[in-house]
């Protein structure tokens, strides 16, 4: 399953012609630069960049910080070496989650570290996580009853996590933890985009309430984390899942990997696997409640395909029309909205030149709604994704797991447990707008509604 569409285009850099300056974004004042506007309105300001050029300049307060708005060189810029993971983003998380993961590495330590987790997320391995995916997509369903308001913000993050952890640490993942961790994910992630946008330093460690707050949520992350890894090996147990080969992964050496590697490992796949799922899953039941005409299409087909059976892993290759309302649902609002890159090298883009340790920011938000590369850009049209016209999307102007040697590992395991969700949701209920509702964007590190209340009512 992939939601790269595949049309190619010209070479990035051309390498003989001179290198140019990348021209200074319109709207900068004195002293904050474009920061302000940056903060206020993210998306709408990443949107309107490549109005200004293909590669920009921002200024941030005193840095200056390069804006790449084509998905030509969104490409061109994930598959060159010339730039790794890091930058303001990066670091943060680094210095809250852990610096020995796999997202936050470089190098051989990331090649390695992808070696290890690889095998996990393979298409041949999907399948032994069927029965896990349609346990918990079914589990969602009977947990609510036909007329009561679902929160889905705590239902969404319940089924991600549960999913990741059930299916890759083979734990027995009850609701307690699984509860424990959206909530600290959710404040953990909420501070940590504040301190990556309002960078007040040593004013994040007063103890105001939303510090405390922070740093409890924090704590109880990692320890999770610990108590997930004691119990494995006090288990005595060595099942045949990522856990086991981050317990028994060897370094370059032969050696094997530190604690605090395989802590931060765990680390890594467990916090961008709930958040960017949990906020998928609530926008597509966003969709549903908004375009009911596609909630009907979603159910005939599941019906169709599953005989009126409960629906199954096996379905979800034949699942052409839910796939592609995952799909155009993460067009639209893709979880990951913001990714960052650093220049290692006096380097080029486009033509343009990059100095060594520039950081470099482009928005898969902007390009996945940009109306250069898509018709009635910002309409929610799932056939658009129909063999006949996704021809017609540019390379790169799709690609929400990224490209490249950083590409999500869990793009396949993601979209099979999306659509499995879709039609298992779509099978049993139409949704509606509860009282409360706000569909409002919540900008944070991913996208999501702000707070998300529907009511399932039965077909
Ligand atoms: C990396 C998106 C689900 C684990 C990434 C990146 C993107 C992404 C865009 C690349 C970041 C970059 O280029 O800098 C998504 C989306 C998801 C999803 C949209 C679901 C809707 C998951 C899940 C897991 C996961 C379920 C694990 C259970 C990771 C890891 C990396 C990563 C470990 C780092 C890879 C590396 O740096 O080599 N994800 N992801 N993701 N994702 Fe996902």
């Amino acid at each position: 399953m992939t939601v790269e569409s595949v049309r190619p285009q010209s070479p990035a850099t051309p390498g003989t012609s001179v290198l140019r300056e990348p021209p200074l974004a319109q709207g900068a004042l004195p002293v904050l630069g474009h920061g302000l506007r940056l903060v206020r309105d993210p998306l709408a300001f990443m949107s309107a960049l490549r109005d200004h050029g293909d590669v920009v300049r921002l200024r941030l307060g005193p840095k200056t910080v390069y804006a790449v708005t084509t998905p030509e060189l969104t490409g061109a810029l994930a598959l060159n070496p010339d730039f790794t993971i890091d930058g303001p983003l990066w670091e943060s998380l680094e210095g809250l989650l852990g610096k020995e993961g796999v997202a936050t590495a470089n190098g051989p330590r990331h090649r390695r570290q992808r070696r290890t987790i690889q095998p996990a997320f393979r298409l041949d391995a999907l399948p032994g996580y069927g029965p896990v995916m349609e346990e918990e997509a079914h589990a969602l369903t009977e947990r609510w009853r036909p007329g009561e308001t679902i929160d889905c913000t705590s239902e969404s993050f319940r089924v991600a996590v549960r999913i990741a952890a059930r299916c890759l640490l083979r734990g027995d993942f009850m609701d307690e933890r699984a509860e424990r961790l959206s909530v600290d994910l959710a404040t953990v992630f909420r501070g940590m985009y504040r301190r990556m946008v309002i960078p007040l330093g040593p004013l994040y460690r007063l103890p105001f309430p939303a510090n405390r707050e922070f740093n409890r949520a924090l704590a109880d992350l990692h320890l999770l984390v610990d108590e997930i890894v004691a119990e494995r090996r006090a288990s005595g147990q060595r099942p045949d899942d990522l856990l086991t080969a981050l317990l028994e992964a060897k370094d370059d050496n032969g050696d094997p990997i530190g604690e605090q590697e395989i802590h931060d490992q765990v680390v890594a796949i467990l916090t961008p696997g709930s958040e960017t799922v949990a906020s998928t899953v609530m926008w597509l039941l966003q969709v549903l409640a908004e375009h009911p005409e596609h909630a009907e299409k979603v159910r005939t087909e599941v019906e169709s395909v599953t005989g009126g059976r409960p629906v199954g892993f096996e379905h979800v290759r034949s699942l052409t029309h839910t796939n592609n309302v995952v799909v155009e649902a993460m067009r639209l609002r893709p979880a990951v909205w913001i990714l960052t890159r650093r220049a290692v090298t006096d380097t080029a883009l486009g033509g343009y030149r990059i100095p060594a340790g520039a950081d470099i920011v482009y928005s898969p938000y902007a390009i996945q709604r940009d109306h250069r590369s898509y018709d009635r850009h910002l309409d929610f049209d799932p056939d658009r994704w129909l063999p006949g016209r996704a021809g017609n999307v540019p390379k790169y102007a799709m690609s929400p797991f990224s490209v490249g040697n950083r590409k999500c590992p869990s793009d396949h395991f993601s979209m099979a447990q999306l659509t499995l969700i879709t039609a298992a949701v779509s099978a049993k209920y139409r949704f509606e707008p509860a009282d409360g509702s706000d569909d409002s964007t919540r900008v944070g590190i991913t996208l999501r509604p702000h707070n998300l209340l529907l009511r399932a009512r039965p077909w």
